[in-house]
């Protein structure tokens, strides 16, 4: 089992998230082993998260990325000029992959990132610089290769999403909900490149790219954002059955590649218009595919983290991986019928006979297992004489539902079979 060493610069959110997934690298499904040699910052005795006593510290980002210890540089920085860039043209140079999140970096450099990358034959790898966990980069340039692409559109930046989603939702205006925004920790101190439309910007950029196979010319981007739109706006557009959101396109013309971010009117029934709160959210359209969705955290320590350790899962050395992605050294585990913890509510369906004492039987059986009754409709006995009962139980354990219907099935005043069917929790 090979192991590929990691220098990491950049300890914030997603440089410590990506160590915490080191950590506990036993429960994820990577084809090797992973281990961190060395790290970088800007302060070495910052308070963090995660223990960074055993990794050998390096002042200077440029130097851990040429390393010789290093296999992988991973760049979590930040910025699009700077230590970043050196750092990862220095990496780039050595002849090692390079994985990233820095979205700013590739909107803007990421054409001559590519030549290098290219001329060292080394990967220069993406996947959290754009919608966080959602996996898009890699569906884009690998799983959708056989489609012509017509349109990319998305929901790219969770700030703007949750201002207009709660501006809606509440009346307040853009002000006091950017104020919420920054002290639940959605929107940075500094709000500008989210509100103004330019993170969302550099995302759709390098997506634009993928999709079309076209040079990145971020120049070329029209960028507008969230900061002008009014809770009037907002609500108006409701009244007419409209969702005004900050939507990112690419999208193929004679010409060229159209690629912009801009706030966008969308029927209630589009697919992005339902996508609230910080999602995000990226659509691609072509043929012969029809389109597909991918929705899901676009930020975040852990999601985005994720990501990152996706990339560097594909630059282990391209040995054949089993179809269903299992190595030696995955805990192996087994099929069962059944997890006893498991809960949830349900919908429990039973017809009654209709005679004194059959509601009270059946309210009893539930009882009897811990399973209480959230809400109850009862229908008129049929001419048959059978009474339907539904009932929404709270969440319960999912054996002793089990054991309660099958006690009401045995019921003398129970007719047929029950119906039981287990209600989904999203999330
Ligand atoms: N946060 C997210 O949810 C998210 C999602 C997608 C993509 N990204 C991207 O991921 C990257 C990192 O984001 P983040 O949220 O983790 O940022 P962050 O919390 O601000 O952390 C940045 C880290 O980089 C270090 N750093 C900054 N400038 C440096 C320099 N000149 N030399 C050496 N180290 C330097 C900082 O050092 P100190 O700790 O010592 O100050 C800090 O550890 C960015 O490119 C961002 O756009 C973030």
């Amino acid at each position: 089992m090979k192991t590929v060493r990691l220098g990491v610069a950049g300890l914030g959110h997603v440089g410590c998230g990506l160590i915490e997934l080191v950590a506990r690298q036993a429960e994820l499904r990577l084809p090797g082993k992973v281990e961190v040699v060395g790290v970088s910052a800007r302060s070495r005795t910052r308070n963090r998260p995660v223990d960074i006593g055993g990794y050998r510290w390096f002042d200077d980002a440029a130097t851990l990325a040429e390393d010789p210890d290093v296999d992988v540089f991973v760049e979590l920085m930040g910025g699009s000029d700077g230590p970043a860039k050196f750092a990862v043209e220095t990496a780039l140079k050595a002849g090692k992959p390079v994985v990233t999140a820095n979205k700013a970096l590739i909107a803007m450099h990421g054409q001559a990132l590519e030549d290098l990358a290219q001329a060292q034959d080394v990967d220069l790898m993406f996947e959290a610089a754009v919608a966080g966990g959602v996996p898009v980069v890699r569906v884009l340039r690998d799983s959708l290769t056989g489609v012509t692409i017509r349109r990319v559109t998305g929901i790219l930046n969770g700030t703007c999403n949750f201002l207009t989603t709660e501006m809606l939702r509440t009346g307040r205006a853009y002000e006091d909900v950017l104020d919420e925004a920054q002290r639940l920790g959605y929107a940075e101190a500094d709000p500008t490149l989210d509100v103004s439309g330019l993170d969302a910007a550099h995302k759709a950029a390098i997506l634009a790219s993928i999709a079309f196979t076209a040079d990145l010319d971020f120049d070329k981007v029209s960028v507008a954002g969230v900061d002008t739109i009014e809770v009037l706006d907002l609500v108006l557009a409701d009244r007419l059955g409209l969702r005004i959101k900050l939507i990112t396109e690419g999208l193929l013309s004679e010409e060229g590649v159209v690629c912009r971010v801009a706030p966008m009117a969308l029927p209630f029934d589009h697919p992005l218009a339902r996508v609230d709160g910080s999602l995000n959210t990226v659509r691609v359209e072509g043929t012969p595919l029809g389109a597909v969705t991918l929705t899901g955290p676009g930020a975040g320590a852990g999601p985005t983290a994720s990501a990152v350790m996706g990339d560097i899962s594909k630059l282990f050395s391209p040995t054949a991986r089993s179809p269903f992605g299992r190595a030696d050294h995955h805990v192996r585990r087994v099929f069962v019928d059944a997890a006893p913890g498991e809960r949830s509510a349900f919908f429990l369906r039973v017809k009654l006979s209709d005679k004194p004492g059959a509601l009270a039987s059946l309210s009893e059986a539930l009882a009897a297992q811990n399973v209480s009754v959230d809400k109850l409709l009862q229908d008129s006995a049929d001419e048959s004489g059978a009474s339907p009962v539904a009932i929404v139980t709270h969440v319960c354990s999912r054996g002793d539902m089990q054991t309660a219907a099958d006690h009401v099935a045995a019921l003398s005043s129970t007719i047929g079979a029950p119906q039981l069917i287990p209600i989904d929790s999203i999330g």
